[in-house]
């Protein structure tokens, strides 16, 4: 095990260590058992499934498929992109079924899709991605089932998985039945992996996807460089004032800092607001909304949401993924909730607590991943937290009200840990622990 392990981290050219939760993992693909990872956001979660084609070889004469169901396109194209700069063999599957490189200009998109196609055909690819709808297209299906994919798969992989409970029931049906990709390869390693996900959603995930007597994986999922603060913003009856309450302090602070401005994602409740928002910068800040020559992709904030072209949402991604963008402020919706991992952010804002606590530790976890302290800052007022409010849940209510305890323990009792591994000075824990201090 140990010699294929090394052979895997050579291939990919990984310097770091292991760390020990990834290690276990890999050990138990390796006893052939099904597993599911929680581990928090920012662990390195990907890291175990892009070792596997070598990690898994086997006996085999190339490395084995591995086959990586995700949710969102614009993290699943960011990843290939990472590995095809590695040299290694990565595509991914449109919606339809269509191959596709997705990081190449979209006029070439219709050459390479052919091309792809064909790769993905012969099985000439190390590590698949793909959408859950794409998987079960007729064609795709075929594709599984040839003997090549029979022979080469190693392991079929799961990212995200608690989006099966979130977007299985009527948004995106086909999460629900990806428990038929794992018995059609039944001797492949099954693998899932999530930072979010409670102990009653893993037992019944586990049967969802058909695993036999499945490993779980787990680790605390406290984030200690994240500084947690809620604030009270207006009533919704003031349209205007409650948005202006977010965004202007933004706003006077980008005027201030410009380059220097803390990289921040703000999620935002709708469409509206979130033209609102941009406009609102774009009015305020005049010529100093570029760095250098006024073309739009000098501009040092941008709006990310489903209904832009790929070639927009990769522009934005990577950007991100600069050590010192020149985009400074990208407000989103839940678009770029999850997966994405660029470590220059330092900020979250939210304008509206997300309904789940899922969500909340998800979008929050877009933050510090380079170990640098940073602040998620969540605005709330009372209609966001009323009963009616769609698909909100009772502990993000309890979140929101708690102005007494520990906010960070909130958190993470609900996914079932009794202790923070926050070990810095109390102000610096959470808006909370910063006002009891001051008693
Ligand atoms: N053992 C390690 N030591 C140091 N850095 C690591 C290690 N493993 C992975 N990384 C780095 O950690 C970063 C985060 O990895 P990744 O995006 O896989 O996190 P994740 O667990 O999938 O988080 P999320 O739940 O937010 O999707 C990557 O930039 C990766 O290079
Ligand atoms: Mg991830
Ligand atoms: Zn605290």
């Amino acid at each position: 095990m140990e010699e294929k392990l090394e052979f895997a981290r050579r291939k990919i050219g990984i310097e770091y260590q292991l760390k020990e939760k990834q290690l276990e993992t890999l050990k138990k693909l390796w006893d052939k058992r099904d597993c599911i990872c929680v581990l928090p956001t920012g662990y390195g979660k990907s890291i175990i499934y892009q070792l596997l084609p070598w990690f898994l070889q086997g006996e085999r004469e190339r490395p084995g498929i591995v086959i990586v169901v995700a949710p969102l396109s614009s993290i699943i194209i960011d990843q290939v992109a990472f590995l095809a700069s590695k040299g290694i063999k990565a595509l991914s599957l449109n919606f339809e079924g269509t191959g596709c490189r997705s990081t190449d200009e979209e006029a070439d998109v219709s050459k390479l899709i052919t091309k792809d196609m064909q790769c993905i055909i012969d099985g000439d690819v190390e590590i698949l991605y793909s959408h859950p709808e794409a998987i079960f297209t007729k064609k795709i299906g075929r594709i599984l089932r040839s003997s090549i994919y029979q022979k080469s798969v190693c392991c079929i992989t799961i990212d995200e998985v608690h989006m099966i409970e979130e977007w299985g029931e009527e948004f995106r049906p086909k999460f629900k039945k990806l428990g038929e990709l794992t018995c059609l390869f039944p001797t492949a390693a099954h693998l899932s992996l999530t930072a979010t996900i409670t102990d009653t959603s893993i037992e019944n995930l586990g049967k969802l996807l058909q695993y036999r007597d499945p490993i779980i994986i787990k680790a605390n999922p406290d984030r200690p460089n994240i500084f947690l603060e809620k604030v009270v913003r207006p009533p919704n009856k003031d349209k205007v004032k409650k948005l202006d309450a977010i965004i202007r302090p933004l706003c006077e602070e980008m005027k201030e800092k410009r380059e220097n401005f803390p990289v921040t994602i703000v999620y935002v409740e709708n469409l509206e607001s979130l033209g609102y928002f941009y406009q609102y910068l774009k009015s305020e800040m005049k010529e100093y909304q570029y760095m250098g020559e006024p073309k739009p992709e000098n501009r040092i904030f941008a709006q990310f949401h489903n209904d832009y072209t790929e070639a927009m949402k990769c522009h934005i991604i990577s950007e991100l993924k600069k050590e010192n963008p020149t985009l400074r402020l990208v407000f989103a919706t839940v678009a770029l909730g999850m997966g994405l991992d660029a470590r220059c952010i330092t900020r979250i804002v939210h304008c509206r607590p997300p309904t789940t606590m899922e969500k909340y530790l998800q979008e929050i976890g877009r933050a510090g991943r380079s170990g640098a302290k940073c602040i998620a800052l969540l605005y709330f007022n009372n209609n966001d937290i009323a009963k009616n409010r769609k698909g909100l849940s009772e502990e993000v209510i309890e979140y929101c009200k708690n102005f007494e305890t520990y906010l960070r323990l909130q958190l993470l009792k609900y996914f079932g840990f009794k202790e923070s591994l926050y070990q810095g000075p109390q102000e610096g824990c959470c808006s909370n622990c910063r006002a009891n201090s001051f008693k």
